[in-house]
């Protein structure tokens, strides 16, 4: 008989907790992701913020995902080949069928355990079936006061979102006619 997924991970339609779809990945920054001057590359860390966000995302929804934004990304120290990078990816707020990631990013020098916030992105993914219907998702219980005061945040950069969302759209239609 196939063995049943207990725990953190399991699937569950009921409301949930941010640490019970709270992410972590460490990989090690090899030559391949990096530039000339040995740091890791840009588009790469962007990847993987994107894994990270999509897996916590997973964890919460157990459900088809797709990307609907990533707000403004900025990188404050580079990671160079060799050293490690750290992604913490925690939900913060979830709505109807649409809900809020946010990703810090940390490098590890591997011979000092240095350890250095890089980036931290909010991204956020919406929930969809096969034939693209969105689908609603759990709610996210909100415990601490932490939690609370970052799904208030969650709320304000969900509205200029759409605000942003809705600009773009009316410029794609001018550009379209
Ligand atoms: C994201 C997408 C599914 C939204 O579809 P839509 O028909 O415009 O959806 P709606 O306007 O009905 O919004 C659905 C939900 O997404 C949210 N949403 C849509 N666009 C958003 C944006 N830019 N920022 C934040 N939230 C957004 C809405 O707030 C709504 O959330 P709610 O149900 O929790 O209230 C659609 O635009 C799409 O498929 N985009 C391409 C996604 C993609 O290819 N990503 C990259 C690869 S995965």
């Amino acid at each position: 008989m196939p063995q049943q997924l207990t725990g953190s991970t399991a699937p569950t339609a009921g409301p949930k907790r941010a640490a019970e779809s709270a992410t972590e990945m460490v990989q090690v920054v090899l030559p391949n992701d990096a530039n000339p001057l040995g740091f890791i590359l840009g588009g790469t860390v962007m990847h993987l913020i994107d894994i990270a966000g999509a897996i916590a995302c997973h964890r919460h929804t157990r459900t088809l995902l797709v990307t609907a934004a990533v707000d403004g990304l900025q990188f404050l120290h580079p990671i160079k080949v060799g050293d490690m990078i750290i992604l913490k990816a925690r939900v913060t707020a979830a709505w109807s069928t649409s809900l809020e990631v946010e990703v810090e990013v940390f490098s590890e020098e591997t011979l000092t355990g240095l350890r250095r916030m890089t980036s931290r992105a909010y991204l956020t993914f919406v929930s969809i079936d096969r034939d693209g219907r969105r689908i609603p998702i759990p709610t996210l219980i909100l415990e601490t006061e932490e939690e609370k005061q970052k799904a208030h945040d969650a709320d304000r950069r969900r509205a200029e979102r759409l605000k942003a969302r809705k600009e773009l759209e009316s410029r794609c239609e001018q550009v379209g006619r």
